[in-house]
């Protein structure tokens, strides 16, 4: 019978807007949890940058981390606190630091998810090093790109191997423009992949631990409507087909956040391409599931995106599902102390593959799920919330109705848009939050 108190750590960068409301609404909530025979109680904290020893015990018992990604020293430092403070840190900073877009395409493609047809190319240019010239001159094979293109096929998408944020995107409709954007890629290491061409839908799916959120995406938008406010937009059996896909990448990988995209597109408008994989598969592994009677697949571009925009500016309708989804998984994983495995074990999905290279893609990702619902404790969480979190609902519709929130909304705009703008985008973020107060049936808890 003790009172302890479970120490969480914000690691933040540019971040404004979500912090604020996290830190206000764990306070607001004043939880103390029993927990085995202990009473818990929760401290929020921001984690400053600082040098640190690595004999000496860190403070943290988890800590919700936007640096791991693109910030070196905070990555060290997260990784020495899981290790020897037994932090638990969204995400594994192992796995964001290794598996690029690429390795999360052949991943999943040996899983038999339909990825488009991808190809990497070795880079344009090259920054100077000891061996380079040695190297290239002895095993760099001149490539013609034109067949390339000839292979992959138009229109496609030369896009970087390990990209993000659009950096470096192109499409293309013929080999005059591919060697073009290849020509201007210089030391980037670029993939060229089939564009999936027609889709009818783009789906971010979010998940933070087992609750996810489906969105309706336009990246034709500017970017503060990009994540529309489409609600009704997915049947059940697609709704539960990206809910089972996003788990299965988030479990594989040990991403507790991460987006997925995919983009809807007709059995019979992707049927060369399957026909073209399963070809050159000719039975080994990396050949799409059997797509059964699916009247469309949905097919994963990009779902590397370990610890995804959480700003209001770009979330806006989504945001408080995204800041109350990072209560109830932090709270859930502090007070439990819920142990991570750091050593992604992939071999329960991959045994499920060849098993039954027949089992349709459905069924399979339907078996992918109960692994990834297990790993993650969904009922566990769900009881919780039930148990332990029942007036967070009351206490956020009264946070996001208040002026503490409005302030945060307000200082996150001010930080990106010009002066003339600032009240007439704050006022656009609060009502679109309003909005979500309104109609939203929240607490998507992956079931
Ligand atoms: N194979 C594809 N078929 C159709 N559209 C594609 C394909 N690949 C990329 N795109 C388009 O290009 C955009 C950027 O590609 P992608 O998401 O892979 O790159 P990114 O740099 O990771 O972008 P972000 O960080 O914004 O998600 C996608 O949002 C989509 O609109
Ligand atoms: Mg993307």
């Amino acid at each position: 019978m003790a009172d302890i108190t479970r120490r969480i750590g914000l690691s933040l960068g540019a971040d404004l807007c979500w912090p604020l409301c996290y830190e206000e609404i764990v306070r607001r909530l004043d939880l103390s949890i029993p927990v085995r025979g202990d009473t818990v109680r929760f401290e929020v904290e921001r984690v400053e940058i600082e040098p640190f020893d690595l004999q000496r015990k860190g403070r943290y018992d988890l800590v919700l981390d936007r640096l791991t990604h693109w910030y070196a020293t905070s990555r060290e430092w997260i990784k020495k606190a899981v290790l020897l403070d037994d932090t638990y840190v969204l995400n594994n900073p192992w796995a964001i630091q290794s598996m690029e877009k690429q390795t999360t395409y052949c991943a999943m493609m040996r899983l038999g998810l339909p990825v488009p047809h991808t190809m990497l190319v070795p880079p344009k240019a090259y920054e100077p090093s000891d061996d380079l010239e040695s190297t290239l001159e002895r095993y760099a094979k001149l490539f013609d790109l034109g067949a390339v293109g000839d292979h992959i096929g138009y229109p496609m998408f030369m896009k970087p191997f390990d990209g993000g944020a659009w950096k470096g995107v192109s499409k293309l409709d013929a080999e005059e423009a591919l060697r073009e954007a290849y020509d201007k890629s210089g030391r980037l290491v670029m993939h060229v992949q089939k564009a999936v061409d027609p889709f009818d839908l783009f789906v971010r799916c979010v998940g933070i631990g087992p609750q996810l959120r489906c969105v309706s995406y336009d990246p034709s938008a500017p970017l503060h409507d990009r994540y529309t406010m489409d609600v009704d937009f997915l049947d059940e059996d697609d709704r539960s087909l990206l809910e089972d896909m996003t788990l299965t990448i988030n479990t594989f990988f040990g991403w507790d956040f991460n987006s997925c995209e995919a983009l809807r597109q007709p059995t019979a408008a992707a049927e060369q391409e399957r026909l073209a994989v399963e070809r050159a598969r000719d039975g080994a592994p990396g050949a799409w599931a059997p797509t059964g009677d699916l009247p469309h697949l949905w097919r994963p571009i990009d779902y590397a995106n370990a610890c995804p925009d959480s700003q209001v500016t770009s979330l806006h309708f989504h945001f408080p599902w995204l800041v109350l989804a990072k209560v109830r998984w932090s709270i859930f994983c502090a007070a439990t102390r819920r142990k991570k495995p750091l050593n992604l074990d992939w071999q329960p999905f991959f045994d499920i593959v060849d098993k039954d290279p027949d089992m349709p893609l459905r069924e399979r990702l339907a078996a992918f799920g109960d692994i990834a619902r297990e790993r993650l404790q969904a009922e566990e969480f769900e009881a919780f919330c039930a148990e332990h979190l029942s007036h967070l609902d009351e206490v956020a519709d009264e946070y996001f109705s208040g002026s503490h929130c409005r302030d945060a909304v307000h200082q996150k705009v001010s930080s990106l848009f010009p002066e003339h703008e600032i009240e007439s985008f704050t006022t656009l973020f609060w009502n679109r939050i309003q909005h979500w107060r309104e109609t939203a049936a929240d607490g998507s808890i992956a079931k």
